[in-house]
């Protein structure tokens, strides 16, 4: 069996898997409410709660998977990127249990992780794809050769698209995290009545931008003529053009026939229908598997040789990822 953790952020996760990689069990343990009076998340407040779940998101993981701890071979962990305080717990944990149960360890890239939702998919991507990455720390196209091998082919020159909903929620008054609430005030409003420039538009440079719709809805906000709905509404549909746009010039610069679509924004509703238009096969991770999860984690891991000895006690978690 394999048991994969990822506490790279603001979610505790574990997951069984079978050594083939049949998913037995997912167990997500949020720390939302933890972080909700901060509006965003506080890294020191993350690696306490960690701390306190990991042990118990096992336990519910293994439990759900009728599994017991020496049934584990391997372990599947994320290394990086993310907040190192919250990475280390997850890795020093995988560590010690390795150490502990004789077991190998297989150190994973959060951004392999999220391609690799792809995977439980109910028709995932055959052979070579794109992918889009968008989550509340990255906004990238990554380029997945027919083996596995990923190139990053853009990201963006400020904030990721998570950011955006995030920031913008707040700027609407919303809570956090903010994608959700924004969407869902998005659906009652007139995008119409208010407009924001599609970022970058008419550059064919492969990259995002969402800062400047940011300060676009602050300033809009501050005039104050348009109802906080209608704004959402509009500064959603922005956000979407955008990432719609970016994606379609990837397609076209790799020539792939494929899109994926991965990350907490892929569970956005309006981005789905719009990029379900693009003239090629379009695969979206589970919903389940949109946000951070460990299932994916252990996907990520299938195939790869575990560490274990002195490199074991070397690994090492890594704040910024080569893919981000
Ligand atoms: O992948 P994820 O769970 O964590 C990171 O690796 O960053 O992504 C979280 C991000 C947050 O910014 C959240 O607001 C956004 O995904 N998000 C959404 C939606 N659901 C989550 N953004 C837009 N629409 C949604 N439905
Ligand atoms: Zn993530």
């Amino acid at each position: 069996m394999i048991l994969a953790l990822e506490t790279s952020c603001d979610e505790t996760c574990a997951a069984v898997l079978e050594d083939d990689g049949s998913l037995r069990s997912s167990v997500v343990a949020s720390q939302a409410a933890d972080h909700v009076a901060f509006g965003g998340v506080v890294p020191e407040i993350a690696s306490r709660r960690h701390l306190d779940l990991v042990a118990p998101a096992v336990a519910a993981a293994l439990d759900e998977a009728d599994a017991r701890l020496a049934d584990v071979s391997r372990i599947a962990v994320t290394a990086g990127p993310g907040l190192i305080g919250a990475l280390l717990v997850g890795v020093a944990y995988a560590k010690g249990l390795a150490l502990g149960l004789g077991a190998g360890v297989v150190p994973v890239d959060h951004l392999a992780g999220h391609v690799a939702s792809l995977s439980l998919a109910d028709d995932p991507p055959r052979g070579a794809h794109l992918v889009l990455l968008a989550s509340g720390g990255h906004t990238l196209l990554l380029d997945v050769e027919a083996d596995g091998m990923i190139r990053t082919v853009a990201r963006s020159l400020d904030d990721a698209a998570g950011e955006a909903f995030d920031k913008g929620a707040r700027l609407l008054g919303l809570g956090y995290p903010g994608g959700p609430a924004l969407a869902a005030l998005a659906e009652g409003g007139d995008p119409t009545e208010a407009h924001f420039t599609t970022p970058l538009v008419g550059r064919d440079d492969l990259a995002f931008s969402f800062s400047g719709l940011k300060t676009a809805l602050a300033q809009a906000v501050d005039r104050g003529d348009v109802s906080a709905a209608d704004l959402a509404a509009a500064y959603e549909q922005a956000i979407v053009r955008h990432l719609v746009d970016r994606a379609r010039l990837g397609l076209e610069a790799t020539g792939r026939d494929t899109l994926g679509l991965v990350g907490g924004v892929a569970a956005n509703r309006a981005l789905r229908d719009r990029l379900a238009e693009l003239p090629v096969r379009v695969v979206a991770a589970p919903l389940a598997y949109c946000g951070d999860n460990a299932a994916m984690i252990g996907r990520a891991a299938l195939g790869r040789e575990a560490i274990t000895g002195d490199a074991l006690l070397a690994l090492d978690a890594y704040a910024r990822s080569p893919l981000g």
